[in-house]
C-alpha cells in the first residue's frame, strides 16, 4: 500500500543522502568539497546540512541502492533515478553538489542539486513524489522551527539559508525555487506571527517578494521586507562582509520596514515624484495600496504618514482611499 511505499522511499532517501555525503567526504568528492570551500562553508555546516556530491557516473547511486535492497522501480518512483528507454534506472543527479531537503519529522524527502560551474539547469530538484510536494515544503524549517520566535526569515535559495545559519541566523528558511504557495505561507504561520522576507535584490527577487506579500498576510503573518543592498542576495551579502557579516545582516533585520512601507518606497522609486503630475500619480497609487489593507486602523496610520511625507492634508488622502474602497464594492 501507499504507507508502505512511503516508508520505503524515506529509507531510500536517507540512504541516498548518506551516499552523497560519503562521496563528498571521499577523494571522489574533491570537486564538490572545493566548491563548498570556495563558497565559504565550514565542515560543521556541511555536516549539519548533510550536504553531498553526486559523481559524474551514470549508475553509481543506482548500484549502491541496489546493494542496499532497493528496486529500480522504487528508485524511479522516488525520483533519485529516471528510466532509460529500455526501462533501466539511471542516476538523476550527476556532477552536482547535493542539498537534502528534510521534513519536520526529520525524514529526507527530496534533493536539490547544483551544477558546479555554468550550465542549465543551475539547480535540479526532485520532482514531486509520494513523499514530496514542493509547494508544501520549506528548506531548513526542520532546523528553523526551534528558532521561529520572534520571526522567521524567508529567502529564495538554499545557499542563502545555509549562509545565514552559518552566520548565526538559524531562523532562516527558503522555498524550493518556485513562487511561494498559500500552503507554505500557512506553514510559516504555524510557527510564528512574523516573517522577514529577504529575497534577492534583483528584479526577479523583488517581483517574487511583492507577490508573496498578500499570501503571507492572508496567512495572518506580520510581514517585513528586507532589501539586501548592492543588488546582492543574502548569501553574497554575508560573505562580502566576512567577520562582520552577522552584525551587518542584523542591522538590516533591525531596520527593515514592513510590507506597506516597502510598497510605498517602491512606488516612489518607480514614479518621478518631483513634478506635480508625478506626485499626484504617486499619491493615487499609494492610496490604492492603502485601500487594499483590510484594517481601518492600518489605513489611518499610513494615511497620516503618506500625507505628512507628501505635504498634503490627511483628510484628502483618507477621502481618496475611501473613494477607492467604495469603487471596489
Ligand atoms: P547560487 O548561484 O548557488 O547562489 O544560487 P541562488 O540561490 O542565488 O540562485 P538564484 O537566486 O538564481 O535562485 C534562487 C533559488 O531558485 C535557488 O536556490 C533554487 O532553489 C531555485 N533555482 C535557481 N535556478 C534554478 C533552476 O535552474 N531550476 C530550478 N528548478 N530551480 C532553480
Ligand atoms: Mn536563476
Ligand atoms: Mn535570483
Ligand atoms: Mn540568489
Ligand atoms: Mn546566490
Amino acid at each position: 500500500g501507499l504507507a508502505k511505499l512511503r516508508m520505503r522511499l524515506y529509507e531510500m532517501n536517507r540512504e541516498t543522502a548518506r551516499y552523497y555525503h560519503g562521496i563528498l567526504l571521499s577523494p571522489q568528492g574533491s570537486a564538490g568539497m572545493e566548491y563548498f570551500a570556495r563558497r565559504g562553508l565550514s565542515p560543521k555546516t556541511i555536516s549539519r546540512f548533510g550536504l553531498g556530491y553526486a559523481p559524474p557516473d551514470r549508475f553509481s547511486l543506482v548500484d549502491y541502492l541496489r546493494k542496499k535492497g532497493f528496486s529500480e522501480q522504487e528508485m524511479i518512483q522516488g525520483n533519485v533515478a529516471f528510466a532509460s528507454r529500455s526501462g533501466r534506472a539511471i542516476d538523476r543527479f550527476h556532477e552536482r553538489v547535493m542539498f537534502p531537503i528534510i521534513d519536520l519529522r526529520g525524514n529526507v524527502i527530496a534533493f536539490g542539486g547544483r551544477i558546479l560551474g555554468q550550465g542549465e539547469p543551475k539547480y535540479l530538484n526532485t520532482s514531486d513524489t509520494p513523499v514530496f510536494s514542493k509547494g508544501r515544503s520549506l528548506f531548513a524549517l526542520n532546523f528553523a522551527k526551534e528558532h521561529a520566535q520572534p520571526y522567521l526569515i524567508l529567502c529564495e535559495g538554499y545557499m542563502d539559508v545555509i549562509a545565514l545559519h552559518q552566520a548565526g541566523f538559524p531562523n532562516a528558511v527558503a522555498g524550493l525555487g518556485t513562487a511561494l504557495t498559500p500552503e507554505q505561507a500557512r506553514l510559516i504561520a504555524h510557527y510564528t506571527k512574523e516573517v522577514v522576507a529577504s529575497y534577492d535584490a534583483d528584479a526577479a527577487g523583488q517581483k517574487a517578494a511583492s507577490r508573496s506579500i498578500p499570501l503571507l498576510r492572508e496567512a495572518g503573518l506580520t510581514v517585513r521586507i528586507l532589501v539586501v543592498p548592492d543588488g546582492k542576495d543574502p548569501d553574497e551579502f554575508i560573505r562580502s562582509h566576512g567577520e562582520s557579516g552577522h552584525a551587518r545582516f542584523q542591522q538590516l533585520l533591525d531596520s527593515c520596514g514592513n510590507d506597506v512601507e516597502y510598497r510605498l518606497t517602491k512606488l516612489k522609486q518607480e514614479i518621478h515624484v518631483q513634478t506635480p503630475e508625478g506626485k499626484v500619480r504617486y499619491l493615487n497609487e499609494a492610496c490604492g495600496v492603502l485601500a487594499a489593507l483590510d484594517s481601518e486602523l492600518e489605513r489611518e496610520v499610513y494615511a497620516g504618514k503618506l500625507a505628512e511625507e507628501a505635504g498634503v492634508q490627511r483628510t484628502a488622502v483618507l477621502q481618496q482611499v475611501r473613494r477607492l474602497l467604495e469603487k471596489k464594492q
